[in-house]
């Protein structure tokens, strides 16, 4: 029987013959890929392992999250992430040279092999038929230190492209369709496989956008075939020998299919404040907008950015709205210098910003009060712009242009001016921003600011305990909403105690005084606990904080196994009777813990102040259960690694 791609990878990175759906396996992976903002706890972790060098074939280390350099903070976790990465083995890509995901499918990406990222949209390097998973600092500590990483087999979705995009319309608009039809959830425990005859017409860094933007969906993966285009785009970056050809073979069954009509596509918006939240631009058509920012890891290629210079060509943008453009990488923003194209967008009255994460994760920019942002990011959550009541809306670079012209959502249909844009050059020229690691280890000292504190080390899980509830929520809360990024709390992402102050902030700021008074407690929310970024700190923090459990109707894959391997029991409310009984301040008695376990059975649950009894279920493996019983997956590790 034929293989997909998906399986086809799998496979040839697990020893351990038939793969099945549900089943947990250990993966070998190629490469690792870190950002500043988790880097920093995971290598702090790496270190306590007293490990002389990383074990991983290829690790880069990207600083492009923290970067506003407001106080001596973040220059000084700079400094420690790059003579981290010097000494133990990682190619150090320096601030200001680009986002991670464009950044490691320009220079790093490799198809049919595997990536792990401490960003969830480590995926965006499908794009090249490399499967990229994002998970957890923790994840990446120990695949760093010579484990395999351990991977729940997703089912494998076909998304089956036929036809060709209309003009005016591009990758975005496919995603955010695979968004409209799947929202927020449906991608959970699936892997995105696209293949077709309408995927020949789509370029890498448009297929990047399509996988990048996958991950809203929940997916673990999106995977693109490796083709003629993908030989082109390596062999412009000057790596033409790590080009094969990779695809599924014919005729071979999905777990699921989903057809798109490329011919049908138009352009698209995602509402506040859910990518899921998709309607076509014409409905809205006439909205005024005060912001319009072009960039992130989702929009922000040369092909990108080449297209709005063309649009923005010779025009000016109107004069009630404040554009901005970061873009992906340096090399790109070079490219559109040499081309002329970047004083086009200087000279529409454009706002240029550093090639970094930037207003994606709340750093500037900010809109204004109660403002409207069009955004071609891939995340319009509740306050992560930094204007709590900010209306984002996610849009294509076409859509983005199109408005910032005329200072109203606008379907770029609408616009006079030709759509002939020719591929861009993608030609690399110098890459001194990205630092090999040191030939020479030994001669290396870790430069540690005062800000970067020790984390400290947490005990076994308890048989049982009798615990408050500190605070109840509902479906979908974000990892934003559990620990902020912003220009306040970025800088403190390697100072524990400090960042935990912030925790649930933005819903209930007296929460980590309460949880502190209290000695921990429970969190009960409702569906898809845990949304969004992979920020490991959504865990640590609680788990600092002191909380033991949550208590939830679903997780979200990544940050459940954040709270495993931060100790934190993550449990699921079966019945729903049970979790509208639950309220802030009820007592709850857990007994047993260990037992339940070590046998892989239900957790009993008493609500002592309801006078109730009900079961928590949980479905972790038999390593998940291992490391909950150590106290996390560090004590776990240095068992192994001992
Ligand atoms: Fe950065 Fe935003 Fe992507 S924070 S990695 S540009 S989702």
């Amino acid at each position: 029987m034929g293989k997909s791609l998906s399986y086809k990878i799998l496979e040839s990175h697990y020893g351990g013959g038939r793969i099945t759906w549900g089943a947990e396996i250990p993966l070998a992976v190629d490469q690792v890929l870190t950002t500043d903002t988790l880097g920093i706890i995971s290598f702090l972790y790496f270190e306590s392992m007293n490990i002389p060098r990383i074990r991983t074939k290829l690790a880069v280390c990207y600083v492009d999250h923290n970067t506003m350099q407001m106080g001596p903070e973040s220059a000084n976790d700079h400094l420690f992430l790059k003579t981290f990465a010097s000494k133990f083995g990682l190619y150090f890509s320096k601030p200001g040279n680009g986002i991670c995901h464009q950044l490691h499918l320009e220079r790093f990406g490799i198809p049919g092999e595997t990536l792990i990222g401490t960003d969830s949209h480590t995926p965006t390097a499908g794009g090249l038929g490399m499967l990229g998973v994002g998970v957890g600092g923790l994840d990446v500590t120990a695949v760093m230190a010579g484990s395999p990483f351990y991977l729940t087999v997703p089912e494998i979705m076909l998304v089956k492209l036929n036809g060709r995009l209309p003009q005016w319309t591009s990758a975005k608009d496919v995603a955010l369709e695979v968004l409209r039809r799947l929202d927020v959830r449906g991608g959970f425990g699936r892997i995105l496989e696209y293949d077709g005859p309408g995927v020949g017409s789509l370029s890498v860094p448009e297929r990047g956008t399509i996988a990048n933007l996958g991950t809203e969906t929940g997916a673990t993966s999106s995977l693109f075939p490796s083709d003629s285009l993908t030989r082109d785009y390596l062999h412009a970056q000057g790596r033409g020998e790590a080009w094969r050809e990779l695809k599924a073979d014919p005729g071979v069954p999905y777990d699921e299919v989903m057809e798109i009509d490329l011919n049908e596509i138009e352009p698209l918006v995602a509402k506040p404040h859910s990518p899921g939240n998709v309607v076509p631009v014409k409905e809205l058509e006439g909205l005024k907008i005060d912001q319009v920012i072009i960039g992130s890891c989702t929009n922000s290629s040369l092909r990108d950015l080449t297209t709005v210079a063309h649009i923005l060509k010779s025009r000016e943008i109107h004069p009630g709205v404040s554009v901005a453009i970061s873009p992906g990488s340096r090399l790109g923003l070079h490219h559109l210098s040499k081309t002329g194209l970047l004083s086009e967008i200087i000279k529409s009255g454009v706002r240029i910003l550093e090639p970094v994460c930037g207003p994606c994760v709340g750093l500037g920019q900010a809109p204004p009060s109660g403002g409207i942002s069009l955004r071609t990011f891939n995340r319009n959550f509740k306050g992560r712009s930094g204007t709590p009541d900010a209306h984002v809306y996610l849009v294509s670079p076409e859509t983005a242009a199109a408005s910032a012209l005329t200072g109203e959502l606008t379907d770029p249909r609408n616009l006079t001016v030709s759509p002939t844009i020719s591929e861009p050059d993608y030609t690399v020229e110098a890459d001194d921003m990205i630092l090999p690691p040191s030939e020479h280890p030994e001669r290396v000292t870790i430069i540690r600011g005062s800000n970067i504190q020790p984390i400290g080390t947490f005990g076994s899980m308890e048989d049982g305990f009798e615990i408050k509830v500190l605070l109840k929520l509902g479906d979908d809360v974000t990892t934003d909403l559990i620990v902020p990024a912003g220009s306040k709390a970025l800088p403190l992402r390697s100072n524990i105690p400090a960042l935990s102050e912030y925790i649930f902030e933005a819903v209930d700021p007296t929460f980590a005084r309460r949880a502190q008074k209290e000695k921990g407690g429970v969190i009960v929310a409702g569906e898809n606990y845990g949304q969004g970024s992979s920020r490991e700190h959504a865990a640590l923090c609680p788990r600092y904080l002191g909380v033991r459990v949550i208590l939830a109707k679903s997780f979200a894959r990544i940050h459940m196994n954040n709270l495993i391997n931060f100790g934190i029991l993550p449990l699921t409310i079966v019945e729903q009777e049970e979790y509208e009984k639950l309220d802030r301040g009820d007592v709850l008695i857990f007994q047993e813990v260990r037992k339940a376990l070590e046998k892989g059975d239900v957790l009993k649950v008493e609500n002592f102040t309801k006078g109730r009894r009900f079961f928590a279920a949980f479905n972790f493996t038999r390593r998940q259960r291992k490391i909950l019983l150590e106290g996390g997956l560090i004590n776990f590790a240095r068992g192994v690694h001992a």
